[in-house]
């Protein structure tokens, strides 16, 4: 097989817009492919790499660095990443952006706070609604979406699994990725 482009696909969007779903989709066929990858999801980099840091504008934008910085590690060696936290900042988004250049594909995970609300798939939302939660990200703290990002998934008109096939045709396009298996 030929060398493979390093590259990392930058999923962001709101809390319960399904950036982890649709990672684990992808892992799955992307598997099917023999893409070995690695990810970096929001809530376990929260929990090891970041573990301590809280949801001020400053804690929010130090774990968003961080998880840049390890992008661009894995990716600068030919490593595919896969990124899914919430990064609710354009200019930091922009930094990682500019560090990665061409390797960086920014996945705009698009889901109304209505929608991700209703879905409140961890209760979470309920919780920033009865003030438990503060500072959450589309109720009480800001979420800037992306001005021109390479992909938009609509996850209200589309299924996981279409999101997937989309970036897939994506990475497939940009020979970032081997084509499909034969089926033997
Ligand atoms: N088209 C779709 N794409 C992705 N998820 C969808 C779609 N339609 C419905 N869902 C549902 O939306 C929810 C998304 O939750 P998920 O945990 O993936 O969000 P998240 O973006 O990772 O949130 P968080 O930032 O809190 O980790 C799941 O319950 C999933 O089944
Ligand atoms: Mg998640």
């Amino acid at each position: 097989m030929a060398e493979r482009k390093g590259f990392t696909l930058w999923f962001t969007g709101l809390s319960g817009s399904g950036k982890t779903t649709i990672t684990n989709q992808l892992v799955k066929e992307l598997r099917r492919r023999d893409v070995a990858l690695e990810v970096l999801d929001g809530d376990i980099v929260r929990e090891n790499l970041s573990k301590g840091l809280g949801f001020s504008k400053e804690d929010r934008d130090t774990n968003i660095r961080r998880i840049a910085f390890v992008a661009n590690l894995l990716s600068r060696n030919g490593v595919p990443v896969i990124t899914a936290a919430i990064s609710p900042y354009r200019e930091i988004r922009n930094e990682a952006r500019e560090m990665m250049d061409d390797r960086f594909i920014e996945a705009y995970v698009k889901a109304s706070v209505e929608i991700c609300e209703e879905r409140d798939v961890k209760g979470l939302y309920a919780k920033a609604r009865s003030g438990e939660i503060k500072e959450f990200t589309g109720v009480s703290d800001p979420y800037e979406p992306p001005e021109d990002p390479e992909l938009v998934l609509e996850t209200e008109s589309q299924s996981p699994e279409e999101s997937a096939q989309q970036i897939i045709a994506y990475l497939e396009e940009r020979e970032l990725i081997p084509a499909a298996p034969v089926a033997a």
